[in-house]
């Protein structure tokens, strides 16, 4: 079965065995890959490599939050390593996406590089209910999802990473030309873990969302290859 681009495989492994085991598993079925923290920083860049020599397309998602100068110089340096997405969060304001935003256009005109697409993290998809107001908030998880979404947009970000759950309000709020990259999409019946604001692969399609990642589904499956194939095949019931 084809690729389909709108499918990105999470590689949440310590390890680049454990890497190339799934990927070559995987094989045509997924052409993009999410790098996240776990593998990041046991891996390495040497990771990245591996991918793009496989012809992979790769969400780089380290999810950075610091001063504005701190997020920026970041980026800039993650920049050489090629990946297509990189990402901040939202909450670290407008200031810092649009300082990051600005600093990374620049330095990849200056390298004559193509700029990744730079997108921000809006609540995680984890946070229930208990957890928002945990942290003392008072609004709705969903208003506050569009309020930083909007920033996000503003500051000349690409796009944003939020729930399936949110995403038809983001693409009301944003309009048309903006990546709405959603994590917590679990097929019907499968198991939740520690999600929270999740939705079936073609519920979060239908919602908006341009991209959907994919974690445990996928790699905790028996038959990981069947899994993709199966995940497929419902978005492709939604083109
Ligand atoms: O295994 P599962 O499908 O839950 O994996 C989801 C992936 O998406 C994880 O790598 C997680 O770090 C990431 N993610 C998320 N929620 C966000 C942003 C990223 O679950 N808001």
């Amino acid at each position: 079965m084809q690729a389909d681009d709108r499918l990105i495989a999470a590689l949440d492994f310590h390890t680049i065995e454990d890497v190339e085991k799934l990927v070559e598993t995987l094989g045509d079925s997924v052409s993009y890959y999410k790098v996240g923290m776990e593998l990041f920083y046991s891996a390495g860049p040497q990771v990245i490599t591996y991918l793009k020599r496989q012809n992979k397309n790769i969400f780089l998602d380290l999810k950075l939050h610091d001063i504005p100068n701190t997020v920026a110089e970041g980026l800039c340096s993650l920049m050489g390593l090629g990946a297509d997405i990189v990402n901040v969060h939202a909450s670290g304001g407008f200031t810092m996406m649009k300082t990051a935003a600005e600093r990374l256009h620049a330095a990849a005109e200056a390298r004559g590089v193509r700029c990744p697409k730079i997108i921000a993290v809006t609540i995680l998809t984890s946070i229930n209910e208990d957890d928002w107001r945990g942290l003392g908030m008072q609004c709705e998880i969903r208003e506050q999802v569009v309020r930083l979404a909007k920033l996000a947009k503003e500051a000349g970000l690409d796009g944003v990473v939020a729930s399936p759950q949110e995403a038809a309000a983001i693409r009301k709020a944003c309009g048309t030309d903006f990546l709405i990259i959603t994590p917590g999409v679990r097929p019907a019946g499968a198991a939740i873990n520690d999600q929270s604001r999740i939705a079936t692969p073609a519920a979060a399609l239908k919602n908006g969302a341009t991209h959907l990642v994919v974690g445990r589904p996928i790699r905790a499956a028996d038959d990981p290859r069947a899994a993709s194939e199966a995940i497929i095949k419902e978005m492709e019931s939604v083109k």
